[in-house]
């Protein structure tokens, strides 16, 4: 069984049952500075041990443990020794395999309930006797599996938290993950660090450290070569790799000529200039641009721009070995491709009853290069969530301005140019999303939200300019708020900043004589326009 964690780690093991929340208490987890890893509920106890966690947390699930099909733990990670703590679902797997009963309640249970804490447990110590907590079930313990006790209620439910502390196998019917379950991290943090003793040894200085070694390990004195996009994962990849074998890699940045205003002078300043990155800045925007001409399908437009990027890329690897090569270490220059790949994208995923669990999104990864060109990958931060890759970036000396920039499509404005892409409407589009940015990081909007930028629209409408009739080209605002782009809901930011968006736009881009702000969630929209 693979591991990303070093052995010398506190490890919490979580078994995905296919809760929209693994993800979640997996983080929560990696905030009390402990590392914890997701594997599907399949796991077999064999592979537990060998994975040696200090603890095991079960996920909830969609499922009903008595469903046919429902996913079923392997009883015997029960008899391992480590602690276990079943979350809902969880509490179902625990109580159905160990000789408990498990029932339909007749109702559901949904939304914020009060428990009490009836008799102590080693979970809610120091928390008073009374919490505000959040369910959502319709299966309920109804007898304890032998050994158990109860240590908590809710006004619907008799088994909401239970223990059998011989055996430090724990069950809580409600879900300490979510916000909702305030002092749920507590609850948490007495489970991994009380009942698991783990010590708080995950951090991002000591994430750098092994991640620099273990790079180390893997490429040797090989060269390594990474596209850098300019966006936060690709950034870090690079800042962590050049810590660690320094001008081993080369990074190339390649301009499709659909890039926001000045990016390329801030990613070859930042990391030409400021990090001493070797960087190879391949201007491409003529070639993508031309590929694009008349061609106003969104997929066709993403997929020309896909293909056109691996061929670039292909290019200007082979520029890279020929200008090298006086010193090949082997008639393959550059042995390993670098790419930014996080945590979320490797988590296997479990579907169950058609619901699909962290499905990854595969039009927004760059598929297609690596087996394509022989490479062996390197993914120096796939161990780490978002937010982790961020606070390493700061840690690795990446400015602000990078780190938290708002994320960036691959296929960039040419899927916020609805039509034809050409050089015009580019520039139109350009100088319309300079103000957006410029705007919201004036009103301090810009890092609260998930995404603010213009879409330029094939309509065009009637407008008055001085005494003139216009007849001009239509702006859409798009802002909206989102933990992980799968959903998002549009921010209700203030009339006056909307307000000034607007009116700089209108009175400053050439060609604009109208905005409009979409107020359109995810689902049923997407957050780009194509
Ligand atoms: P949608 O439009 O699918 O976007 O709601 C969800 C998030 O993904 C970003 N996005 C992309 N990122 N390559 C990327 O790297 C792409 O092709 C791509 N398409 C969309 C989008 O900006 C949003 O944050």
């Amino acid at each position: 069984m693979k591991t990303t964690a070093p052995p010398t780690h506190s490890k919490i093991l979580i078994l995905d049952f296919g809760s929209q929340y693994t993800q979640v208490i997996a983080r929560r987890v990696r905030e009390l500075q402990v590392y914890s890893e997701i594997v599907p509920f399949h796991i077999s106890a064999k592979n537990v041990a060998s994975l040696s966690p200090n603890g095991i947390i079960l996920s909830g699930g969609p499922a009903s443990v008595y469903d046919k099909g429902a996913p079923q733990i392997d009883p015997a990670i029960f008899s391992l020794g480590i602690p276990v703590l079943g979350i809902c679902y969880g509490l179902m797997q625990m109580a159905h395999h160990l000789g408990g009963h498990v029932e339909f309640s007749g109702r559901r249970e949904y939304g914020s309930g009060k428990l009490q804490i009836t008799d102590g447990s080693q979970l809610f110590n120091g928390l008073g006797p009374q919490l505000d907590v959040w369910n959502s079930h319709g299966d309920e313990v109804t007898t304890l599996p032998k050994g158990f006790r109860i240590a908590a209620r809710t006004e619907g439910c008799d088994f909401a938290a239970v223990e059998d502390r011989q055996r430090r196998l724990y069950g809580l019917q409600f879900h300490p993950e979510v916000a909702h379950t305030p002092r749920g991290k507590e609850i948490l943090q007495n489970f991994v660090y009380h009942i698991c003793h783990c010590a708080m040894d995950w951090t991002m200085g000591s994430f750098i450290e092994e991640a620099c070694q273990r790079v180390h390990k893997q490429v040797g004195d090989a060269k390594v070569v990474l596209g850098l996009s300019g966006g936060v994962d690709s950034s870090v990849a690079a800042a962590l790799l050049h810590k660690a074998i320094g001008d081993q890699l080369t990074c190339i940045f390649v301009n499709n000529g659909l890039l926001r205003a000045r990016e390329e002078e801030i990613v070859q300043r930042v990391f030409g200039e400021n990090f001493h990155i070797k960087l190879k800045y391949v201007d491409a925007s003529e070639r993508f641009l031309k590929k694009l001409r008349g061609i106003i399908d969104p997929e066709q437009k993403r997929k020309i721009i896909g293909n056109e990027f691996i061929r670039v890329f292909e290019e200007a690897v082979v520029d890279l070995e020929t200008t090298n090569h006086l010193s090949p270490i082997t008639n393959h220059q550059f042995k390993f491709l670098a790419q930014g790949t996080l945590y979320p994208d490797v988590i296997e995923s479990v579907s169950i009853g058609g619901n699909p669990a962290q499905v990854i999104k595969s039009h927004h990864n760059v598929g297609g290069l690596p087996e394509k060109m022989h490479f062996e990958l390197v993914e120096p931060v796939r161990q780490l969530f978002k937010d982790e890759v961020r606070q390493a970036g700061l840690q690795l000396g990446l400015p602000k301005e990078i780190v938290y920039r708002q994320p960036f499509p691959g296929p960039g404005l040419a899927v916020r140019i609805l039509g034809e892409v050409t050089p015009e409407r580019l520039s139109i589009l350009r100088t319309a999303d300079t103000i957006v940015q410029t705007e919201m990081e004036a009103a301090d909007w810009y890092y609260k939200v998930w995404q603010s930028f213009a879409v330029l629209l094939p309509v065009q409408s009637v407008g008055v300019m001085g005494d003139q009739r216009t007849y001009e080209n239509t702006i859409a605002l798009r802002i909206v708020e989102s933990q992980d782009g799968m959903t998002a809901d549009w921010v209700r930011v203030p009339y006056e900043l909307l307000a000034r968006i607007s009116n700089r736009i209108c009175n400053e881009v050439q060609g604009v004589n109208r905005v409009v702000y979409d107020v359109s969630s995810k689902p049923p929209s997407t957050i780009e326009w194509e």
